[in-house]
């Protein structure tokens, strides 16, 4: 039987994925922030996932705004990085599991989560920076990744608490599959910022820290953030969080293998947390 193994929470802050591709772990603004992640990097080899089911959020890179799905599913066997502007990414192809991804498809619609499926779509830096964040920069990505797609982008987006619902309803799909595979959970985005707008800028390191706190042992209490108030205490992109909420709805009983705060990074918080299932 498949099962969860680890889930990672993490900021997918696209100048990360630059200074990496540019060589600029170095620089002085980037040393600590690729310092602070060798130990999870290190975790992670340990970790040594089959497959990573990556929840982020397409930035109108690989769907355009003219039709907005709420919950994606990638089901292909490859997804190449999209060019966002400056070239797409030169990181690996991304390789999927597509047998392992139908099945998820039709556990999650079986349970009543209307998944939408993308059979051929691109990835962005919502999915390629936390694998560069986790594994650095390999010339093939060391397991396969299914990518699943939330809007946050664009309103109404779901609710926190659906989306902790959909996690549930992943670790059903992942333990009803009949191969032995170790599969971890991303939940990326966030933390809390603002790139557009008067209040462009804006980071609340104490809404970050304590939604880290809360995420392992109570995580019910996040669930109750509705859109206003992430917004308010947030800031209009702090919504990506939700996602987060997804990958700890997929734990069950966490327990913190490292956690790394770093801030200011671009306009955001660079926020990391990895758990380990102990169930
Ligand atoms: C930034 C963060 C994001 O999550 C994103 O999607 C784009 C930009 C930033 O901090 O610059
Ligand atoms: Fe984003």
């Amino acid at each position: 039987m498949a099962r969860i193994v680890a889930g990672v929470g993490c900021s997918h802050i696209p100048s990360i994925g630059a200074a990496a591709d540019n060589g600029k772990e170095q620089d002085p603004y980037y040393k600590p922030l690729f310092d602070g992640y060798g130990p999870a990097r290190d975790w992670m080899k340990n970790v040594n996932p089959d497959v990573i089911i990556l929840v982020y959020n397409d930035h109108a890179s690989a769907f355009s705004v003219e039709l907005i799905n709420t919950f994606v599913l990638g089901v292909a066997d490859q997804f190449e990085p999209h060019d966002e502007g400056y070239g797409p990414r030169k990181v690996p192809t991304v390789i999927g599991h597509a047998d392992l991804s139908a099945h998820i498809l039709e556990s999650l619609i079986l349970d009543e989560f209307d998944m939408a499926l993308a059979n051929e779509m691109t990835v962005d830096h919502g999915l390629t920076v936390p694998l560069t964040v986790m594994f650095d920069k390999p010339d093939a990505w060391p397991c396969q990744v299914i990518p699943l797609c939330v809007n946050v982008i664009k309103y109404p987006q779901p609710t926190g608490n659906r989306c902790f619902n959909l996690g549930r309803a992943l670790r059903r799909a992942v333990e009803s599959y009949p191969e032995d595979l170790k599969v971890a959970v991303f939940g990326t985005g966030g933390m809390s910022h603002q790139l557009q707008g008067e209040r462009a800028g804006l980071i609340n390191q104490e809404f970050d820290k304590k939604f880290i706190d809360t995420l392992a042992d109570n995580p019910e209490a996040l669930l109750k953030i509705d859109h206003v108030e992430y917004m308010r205490d947030a800031g209009s992109e702090g919504i990506e969080l939700i996602m987060w909420l997804v990958m700890r709805g997929a734990m069950q009983s966490p327990r913190e293998a490292y956690r790394f705060y770093h801030v200011p990074m671009s306009n955001t918080a660079a926020g990391l947390i990895c758990y380990e299932e102990t169930h």
